[in-house]
């Protein structure tokens, strides 16, 4: 008979978002109910590798349901499989599963939870097969695991964008004015998409939609002639113009993906000036969209995720994923969940309605 599971090891993994301390808290207050208890392995799998942990219980886990960023800290540079240390000056990439392996023994954990998005299920893969028991929970901002309907983290994002296109239409009006907003999501457009759709964007730009200026142009003068002297464009980090590439901030080979995005609100800003002649600003809300109080959505989203995962756990349920299928939690392989990510396709319900409202992707 499998070895009962009595010790839960908890970790967040990657950027930090709304609701991981929700998922905490979900994994944690049931664990007496099933006789477990939890440990909480600090800053993602740096803590894994390094050995740094701390009991939870339910007096560590009160009050932080509507509290943004993880109690646990987080990290998306600790890969025990491409662990970067410098050496002779230089930067030289080591395997520290060894570590991982050795820490999980001496804590004596029957199983681990790991919370964290594409990078961190890569990761739980990888360790399963050096033979621990991982579970996952589908966190990111992003949206872009393609085994569940919605990760957590994405609603509270949407909710950042959607009120500062809000904020920025008055200006917008008030000034005749262009105003872009660059937003977060990776090789993902559904921040993009659901927040500029919320929030009244004129011109969505997304990655995968490769858009051509002269349709970004065209749709600004459209609105000018209906005598709609301002434009919001929303543009997702990731989004590139036909032929052209990705806009990056830099490489660092120390982060799990090493491409780091940004400055292409800038470089749209600077050519719908140049070519309609429309006075433009850009605003790029960075952390903004990472930060502060998970919505109701993701608070209940994240709980039932973190209260799953621990049911998970009890039934031997290892290498799976918590995936959230229709309105109910289930789970699904993590190898699946990795698989793909998952994009805005053309032909969905929620592109056609954009575009149904007036919305240009630029396409
Ligand atoms: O994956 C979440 C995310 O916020 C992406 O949308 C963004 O590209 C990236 O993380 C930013 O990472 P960092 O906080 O390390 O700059």
């Amino acid at each position: 008979m499998a070895k009962e599971v009595r010790r839960i090891g908890v970790l967040t993994g990657g950027g930090d978002c709304p609701g991981l301390n929700a998922v905490i808290r979900g994994v944690t207050k049931p664990a007496q109910d099933y006789g477990m208890s939890v440990l909480g392995i600090m800053d993602g799998f740096e803590g894994l590798v390094e050995g740094r942990a701390k009991e939870l219980n339910d007096e560590d886990v009160s009050g932080i349901l509507s509290r943004g960023g993880t109690i646990l800290g987080s990290s998306n540079k600790g890969d025990p499989f491409h662990w970067p240390v410098k050496k002779d000056g230089k930067i030289i990439i080591e395997n520290r599963v060894q570590n991982v392996v050795k820490n999980y023994e001496a804590w004596e954990l029957d199983a681990l939870i790991a919370i964290g998005g594409d990078g961190t299920m890569h990761i739980s893969q990888e360790l399963g097969a050096e033979g621990l028991n991982v579970i996952g929970v589908p966190k990111t901002i992003d949206n872009d695991l393609s085994a569940t309907d919605q990760t957590f983290g994405h609603d509270s994002a949407v909710f950042v964008v959607s009120e500062a296109l809000d904020r920025l239409h008055t200006t917008a009006s008030s000034h005749h004015r262009v105003i872009v907003v660059e937003v977060m999501g990776r090789y993902a457009g559904w921040i993009a998409l659901h927040g500029g759709i919320a929030g009244g964007a004129d011109i969505i730009l997304i990655p995968e939609f490769p858009y051509s200026w002269d349709k970004v142009y065209e749709q600004i003068h459209k609105r000018e002639l209906m005598g709609k002297k301002f434009s919001l464009v929303c543009v997702a980090e990731g989004a590139k113009a036909i032929g052209e590439k990705m806009v990056l901030k830099e490489n660092d080979i120390k982060r799990t993906d090493p491409k780091r995005l940004g400055g292409v609100g800038e470089v749209v800003a600077c050519n719908i000036e140049e070519n309609t002649g429309k006075e433009t600003r850009v605003t790029v809300l960075g952390h903004l969209q990472r930060g502060g109080s998970p919505t109701p959505y993701d608070r209940i989203l994240s709980t039932k995720y973190g209260a799953y995962s621990i049911e998970l756990a009890s039934k031997h349920k290892f290498g799976r994923m918590a995936a959230l299928k229709g309105s109910e939690i289930k789970h699904v392989s993590i190898a699946e969940a990795i698989a793909n990510l998952k994009l805005v396709q053309e032909d969905t319900q929620t592109v056609s309605v954009a575009k149904s409202v007036g919305i240009s992707f630029g396409i």
